[in-house]
């Protein structure tokens, strides 16, 4: 069994950064739209693993889903109420009883689970977790000449970038050896969803995400 790890301090701040906070919230409404998440029913029940400070489920929460849950490892770092239940744990073990959920997100933090292993465990628990007609949806970096051009720029040091791109910098620098290895491993990710009892419906790819969604077997 794979062993979760936390984020580091500097990464940690990077990531809470008002700025970065700032663009999270700006940009998810397009994103959880190319997702296709866009019309709540009143008992649809959404979970987000590794959901971070929750900007993707407090968008869906303003576009009027209601049940909404979020996992991550790490605790909140605002003391504010949220539009959503909170857990903390490893996206890999998840503490919910099978068929739970009709949608399942897991955006920008597949890189993070560190190894095609432990991605394995959070491929199974999220198909364990899901109902028959749910769907996992994942947002994630794949690997081209333009996004590793930009990421290295991204790493120097330099006062001219914008606020945002420095504390995306302070990440890239922190996370850069995971970064590395997710781009050289990440087409592994299409075979191992299949392995896992889920299919892929819609796999389509941005400027520097895909946007992937996939249904359970049945
Ligand atoms: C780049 S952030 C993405 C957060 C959020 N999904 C977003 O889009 O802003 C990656 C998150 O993955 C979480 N994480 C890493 N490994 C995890 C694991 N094994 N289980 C749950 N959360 C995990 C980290 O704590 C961090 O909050």
């Amino acid at each position: 069994m794979s062993t979760a790890r936390g984020e580091s301090a500097a990464w940690q701040e990077a990531y809470h950064s008002g700025a970065l906070k700032q663009r999270r919230e700006a940009t998810y409404a397009r994103k959880l739209h190319r997702l296709g998440l866009t019309s709540p029913t009143t008992d649809t029940r959404t979970l987000d693993i590794a959901c971070g400070s929750g900007e993707a489920l407090t968008t869906l929460a303003e576009t009027g889903f209601t049940r909404l849950h979020g996992l991550d490892l790490d605790a909140p770092t605002s003391a504010e109420v949220e539009p959503f239940h909170r857990t903390m744990g490893d996206g890999g073990r998840l503490p919910f009883a099978d068929s739970t959920f009709n949608q399942v997100l897991c955006l920008h933090a597949l890189h993070h689970f560190r190894s095609l292993e432990h991605i394995a465990e959070l491929l199974g628990e999220a198909r364990r977790v899901l109902k028959p007609a749910g769907a996992l949806l994942l947002i994630d970096h794949f690997d081209s000449f333009y996004l590793r051009a930009i990421f290295r720029l991204l790493q120097f040091r330099c006062p001219l970038y914008p606020t945002a791109a420095r504390h995306f910098g302070d990440q890239l620098r922190d996370e850069r050896e995971i970064v590395a290895w997710w781009l050289d491993n990440w087409r592994a990710l299409l075979p191992l969803i299949e392995q896992h009892g889920l299919k892929v419906e819609h796999f389509r790819r941005g400027l520097f995400f895909f946007y992937l969604r996939c249904t359970p077997i049945s």
